[in-house]
């Protein structure tokens, strides 16, 4: 079989790909070896900055199936209607580490979600989590400074991961949630999603209900204990990844089934907590899953770089029906990631393949700007209003507004008659049974032992004590235990 020529970036045909060339036989290089210094400089260019979290993913291609009807919750056209398929792209991914750490830690696991919608591509950018460890965005880059790598030591330190949960009371129920069983997935595939925040949908006739997403695996949920998750990690640092690649290519395809959560708008205001609180949850006695629909995963990228390191996934990104609510947290997030992707892609991230409309066509008067695909021109203006034909303004909000009230200023948010940092903390420690709570004390003594200042400890004892007193009290037992022993 012939195979093709060899080029350089521009297509001219390459004579030697084994030898430089030189002046004279073992001589210097030649400045005029085209084909050896463009080979040279794209090298040292081929990587980009990684993202300042969630940094190692895996993703794959697939699609959203509607199974129920919502429609009197939302006018979102890809959940219109029963049977409908979607084309998605799910990107997964740890959190603190960089990109050549390892799958197999104990770290929350992100889950974003690209549907390619008729009305614009829909991104849902959640965690495996249903809650966080804050609840105000101005706090992000103190929190993953304080759980990523110390500027002076170069790498992750117990001291500075603890002593930001010591001033963060509002993160116990996050951390209960991380340091249990669920803390360590064995699998992308076997955890569930969480849109997480609250999210705000609205129907035809502009009724607004606020909503919570929950993606439940259907391979059953799989987790690892610290000391297999310590095993796996030495073995195969890309355990997750794998797994979801050999999945696929075995042709076993793995799917979610998606619930909402829905609260009708009227009643935010009154709930026992506050519903725009990021490390609370709706308990599904208060607001029971509804069954909206299937996820399925079945195919891999054929490049990891181009569709999975490209990948631009901005909570912003939302399509008529479907909007904000005011959590925050969710409206920090708004600006941070298209931010993000500009810096990391450019502005023109949103015209690569993956991250492109697919089942319809971005139509604007962006223009220009680095590595410009897109090339309009003729009759195509790049102003608005024009008498040229060009696109205009539906005039019809994406979402129905919520009303606000008071003064602007650095407040704290709304707390409502429930709303306290522990009790949910608590209910969750409650409701483990004896063995997970043996479990979930030994991996939060195993980590807070480590600190070396005795009032970042007490600081944080006292977090799991206003939890739970038998809660505070274990993981005083075992602190204690491993300190002096
Ligand atoms: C105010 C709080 C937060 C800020 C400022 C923030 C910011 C960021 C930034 C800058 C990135 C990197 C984006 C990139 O370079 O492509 C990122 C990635 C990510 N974040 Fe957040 N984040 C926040 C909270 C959250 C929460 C609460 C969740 C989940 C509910 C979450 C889930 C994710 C996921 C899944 C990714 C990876 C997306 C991908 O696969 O490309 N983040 N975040």
């Amino acid at each position: 079989m012939s195979k093709p020529t060899l080029t350089t970036e521009s297509g001219a045909p390459v004579a030697d790909n084994q030898n430089s060339a030189t002046a004279g036989v073992g001589g210097p290089l030649l400045l005029q070896d085209q084909h050896l210094l463009e080979k040279l400089a794209r090298f040292n260019r081929e990587r980009i900055p990684e993202r300042v979290v969630h940094a190692r993913g895996s993703g794959a291609y697939g699609h959203f199936e509607v199974t129920d009807d919502v429609t009197g919750f939302t006018r979102a056209a890809f959940l219109g209607t029963v049977g409908r398929r979607t084309e998605v792209f799910v990107r997964f991914s740890t959190v603190a580490d960089s990109l050549g750490g390892a799958d197999a830690v104990r770290d929350p696991r992100g889950f974003a979600v690209k549907f390619y919608t008729e009305e614009g591509n829909y991104d849902l950018v959640g965690n495996n989590t249903p809650v966080f460890f804050i609840k105000d965005p101005l706090k992000f880059p103190d929190f993953i400074h304080s759980q990523k790598r110390d500027p002076f030591t170069g790498k992750q330190e117990p001291d500075n991961v603890w002593d930001f949960w010591a001033h963060a009371p509002e993160a116990t129920h996050q951390v209960t949630w991380l340091m249990g069983d669920r803390g360590i997935p064995a699998s992308y595939r076997h955890m569930n999603g969480y849109g997480s925040h609250t999210y705000q949908w609205t129907n035809a006739e502009g009724e607004a209900f606020f909503v919570k997403y929950h993606f439940k695996t259907n391979q059953g949920i799989r987790c690892l204990s610290s000391e297999q998750g310590a095993e796996t990690a030495g073995r195969d640092a890309n355990s997750h990844q794998t797994d979801l690649l050999q999945a696929i290519e075995r042709g076993v395809h793995p799917s979610w089934t998606v619930y909402v959560q829905v609260m009708p708008a009227a009643e935010a205001g009154d709930y026992r907590f506050n519903p725009f609180d990021l490390t609370k949850v709706w308990p599904h006695a208060d607001y029971p899953l509804r069954r909206v629909g299937r996820l399925v995963l079945d195919r891999n990228p054929d490049n990891v770089f181009a569709e999975v390191e490209q990948a631009a996934f901005s909570p912003n990104n939302f399509v008529p029906g479907i909007g904000p609510s005011p959590d925050k947290m969710l409206q920090g997030r708004l600006f941070a990631y298209a931010d993000a992707h500009r810096y990391r892609l450019g502005v023109n991230h949103t015209q690569l393949p993956v991250n492109a409309p697919k089942a319809t066509t971005a139509d604007n008067y962006g223009r220009d700007g680095l590595m410009a695909l897109n090339a309009q021109g003729r009759d195509a203006k790049n102003y608005e209003p024009n008498s040229y034909g060009g696109p205009v303004e539906t005039g019809q909000a994406l979402a129905a507004p919520f009303a606000v009230s008071g003064h602007t200023g650095t407040h704290e948010a709304p707390q409502h008659s429930k709303d306290d940092d522990f009790f949910q903390a608590g209910e969750l420690y409650r409701l483990m049974s004896q063995e997970e709570k043996k479990r979930l004390v030994a991996n939060i003594a195993g980590g807070l032992a480590q600190v070396t200042r005795d009032d970042v400890v007490e600081k944080n004892l006292a977090h799991f004590h206003a939890a739970d007193p038998d809660y505070g009290k274990r993981v005083e037992e075992a602190v204690r235990e491993l300190r002096e022993g």
